[in-house]
């Protein structure tokens, strides 16, 4: 079970989303970038799933001082290992991209990939159906939180039991929750069927060579640094589990996870180091 749960880690560890020239589709690139992330898995059962769904709430950060090619993004990832060992994936959560959007605002964003080559974010392709009575759109600039006033996201992402596709539900503090859109499960061959992991947490990218930047609020785990609450996934009987899952961290001298406790925890670091 945990060499399993060890080996889709190594995977994802290598997996990376990168954003290419005008950032509109997504290249999946294994180990060509140096890149660390931080994340916790749904992996209750071995890192099977079978999953149909999950989410949670999450604080926003600014991260002014990204440029470039880095990358700092906080989301709930949704992945299909296929049989070939490529993955089909649907995240959604908040990220600084300024390759993407050539500025180093925080916005909402969703992402997409079939087999680790086919997919883009937000709406740059075919894919991601957006609702008419989304509360928020792919793209948006979002509220920062500051030491006085916390700004949060929810990200709710589920299966839907009669057509199959993956809905994305999303709110603010500012806005209710209302349904964004949807993958069509066309889109995909294992996340047609369902899961094999539910990820929750940060991941940031960074050209190699470079120095690192910040993830989460750019604190170690304590209480200054950024959390997830509310953490959750969805069964294979449907249910709405909110369990206390393992951790796992790429790179322990410049970002960390806190244990989980009551589906809550914080995750996060200052960045600084060069691969
Ligand atoms: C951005 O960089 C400036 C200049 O180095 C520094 O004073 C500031 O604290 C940085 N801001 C953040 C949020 O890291
Ligand atoms: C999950 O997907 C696999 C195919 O990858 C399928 O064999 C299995 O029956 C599915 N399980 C459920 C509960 O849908
Ligand atoms: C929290 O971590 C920061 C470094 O990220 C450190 O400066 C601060 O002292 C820590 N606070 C506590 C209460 O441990």
């Amino acid at each position: 079970m945990v060499s399993r749960v060890t080996l889709l880690v190594l995977l994802l560890t290598l997996l990376c989303i990168q954003s290419q020239g005008t950032g509109r589709y997504l290249e999946v690139t294994r180990a060509s970038s140096f890149f660390v992330r931080s994340i916790v898995t749904a992996a209750a059962n071995g890192g099977n799933g079978p999953f149909f769904g999950g989410g949670g709430r999450f604080d926003i950060y600014g991260h002014p001082n990204v440029t470039g090619h880095e990358v700092v993004t906080t989301a709930v990832w949704i992945v299909g290992e296929r049989d070939d060992r490529t993955l089909d994936a649907i995240q959604a959560g908040w990220h600084v991209n300024p390759a993407l959007y050539g500025d180093s605002k925080t916005r909402f964003f969703t992402a997409w990939m079939a087999a680790d080559v086919t997919g883009c974010y937000n709406t740059a392709c075919e894919g991601f159906v957006k609702s008419d009575t989304a509360p928020i759109s792919p793209g948006d600039v979002l509220p920062i939180s500051t030491p006085d006033e916390i700004h949060e996201l929810m990200i709710w992402i589920e299966k839907d039991d009669k057509g199959g596709d993956w809905w994305l539900y999303a709110s603010t503090e500012s806005t209710t929750s209302g349904k964004v859109g949807y993958w069509p499960k066309s889109l995909f061959s294992k996340l047609a069927q369902n899961a094999t992991v539910v990820n929750y947490g940060g991941f940031v990218q960074v050209k190699k060579g470079s120095v690192s930047p910040p993830m989460g609020s750019g604190h170690f785990p304590n209480d200054t640094a950024a959390f997830f609450s509310n953490v959750e996934y969805v069964d294979e009987f449907g249910r709405k589990i909110a369990g206390n899952l393992p951790s796992v961290v790429t790179n322990k001298n410049c970002y960390d996870v806190g244990n989980m406790g009551d589906a809550t925890f914080f995750y996060g670091g200052p960045g600084g180091c060069v691969n």
